[in-house]
């Protein structure tokens, strides 16, 4: 499919002029990183994730008819039930990019509301649960305006592709457990412009699998994902580590199909290393780990020498580690993370979530 295919050309303003909708929509996490794009929003690389499950984004979206047309987009946003005038303008941007694709945006007023599972502060991304959640929102909107009928996959293709539009890692956001996002030769049906279901059988030693975001350092990121998507422009590395992540999505596929944990460890880790690697070597370049997140790797590593557990962990851009663990191994892990991790996270905060399975409406026009 092509930008052209997500243009709405026919809608009927009188199919519905007041009402709300509500989306939970899930995080995810990557295992193959997206880190360096162009305009717009296209990665330069392909990138696949973990659907979550615990940690999510609930947002409603009122709307009423305008009485009279103004070229202007009219919102208000409320976050945890708080009015949040300072993510205007983040969203202003958003509508801009897509009004294109759904042009009755204009026509509407519109109140967006908002709340995370987890804490604000929790260094956790919000960006791909709220723009995924926004997005799935606009896309109920868009059906009911319909003249024809909309197919499910089309739905959450274009929803897919709106979230991307608003941040990049938003479009792993719609469905689950797997997503790759970014054409790839051996991916059949990925695309750049939004993201699909990992399209093989996934092996059963991924069911279920375990995530346990252990919270090292809580605040706001030191260097937001638009800067750090940046410094890959110009950075001496970035040819190396595109090649590198299309390599490792090949490997992971393969993986992700033959159950094979031990390759899976060693991809994810060394993914998650070579995003920091990028961090640390971009100009200007920067640490976002911190001295808890080094020891928590290394307990980590020693654990899985001496119990031969398939123990592995991830980070997206922070000091925040991911556990990522089967099934069969919750309880000692669980035990392990408990008694000897936990005492590495501010205030032992930790947030226990799993692979999931995609956004749920709760509540339909
Ligand atoms: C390190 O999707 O937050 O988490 O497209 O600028 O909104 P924008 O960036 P964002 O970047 C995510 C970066 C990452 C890796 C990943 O999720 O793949």
């Amino acid at each position: 499919m092509t930008e052209s295919d997500f243009i709405l050309s026919e809608y009927n303003l009188s199919n519905t002029s007041k009402g709300s909708v509500t989306w939970k929509t899930p995080s995810n996490i990557a295992l193959v990183k997206y880190w360096g794009k162009q305009e717009p929003q296209i990665p330069e690389n392909t990138s696949i994730s973990f659907t979550l499950d615990a940690c999510f984004t609930l947002t409603t979206l009122e709307f009423s008819k305008k009485e009279n047309n103004s070229n202007d987009f009219n919102f208000g946003i409320y976050f945890e039930g708080k009015k949040k005038d300072d993510f205007k303008p983040k969203i202003n941007k958003f509508f801009e990019r897509i009004q294109q694709y759904v042009p009755f945006l204009k026509d509407f007023e519109f109140v967006i509301k908002s709340r995370n599972s987890f804490p604000h502060s929790s260094g956790i991304a919000s960006s791909a649960s709220g723009m995924s959640a926004l997005a799935l929102c606009i896309m109920s909107l868009e059906r009911s305006l319909g003249k024809v009928e909309m197919s499910d996959d089309y739905f959450n293709k274009k929803a897919s592709f709106l979230a991307r539009l608003g941040s990049g890692s938003a479009c792993r956001s719609i469905e689950g457990e797997l997503i790759v996002w970014g054409n790839h030769k051996e991916i059949d049906g990925s695309s750049n412009l939004y993201g699909v279901k990992f399209p093989y059988k996934i092996h059963e030693n991924f069911r279920n699998y375990h995530d346990t975001i252990l919270l090292v350092d809580e605040g706001v990121k030191q260097v937001s994902s638009t800067i750090g998507h940046q410094l890959m422009h110009n950075h001496p590395f970035a040819k190396q580590r595109f090649n590198q992540a299309n390599d490792n999505i090949s490997m992971i596929s393969k993986v992700l199909q033959s159950g094979n944990l031990k390759e899976f460890i060693a991809i994810v880790e060394s993914e998650a290393l070579s995003l920091h690697a990028m961090m640390m070597t971009s100009n200007p370049y920067f640490i976002l780990m911190k001295p808890n997140t080094l020891k928590i790797i290394n307990k980590i590593w020693e654990f899985r020498i001496n119990t031969k557990s398939n123990i592995c962990f991830t980070l997206d851009a922070g000091a925040n580690v991911h556990v990522l663990f089967p099934e069969s191994e919750k309880e000692r892990v669980n035990n392990f993370i408990i008694n000897e991790l936990i005492q590495y996270c501010q205030e032992n905060h930790y947030i226990c979530d799993r692979i999931g399975h995609g956004a749920k409406r709760l509540s339909n026009i």
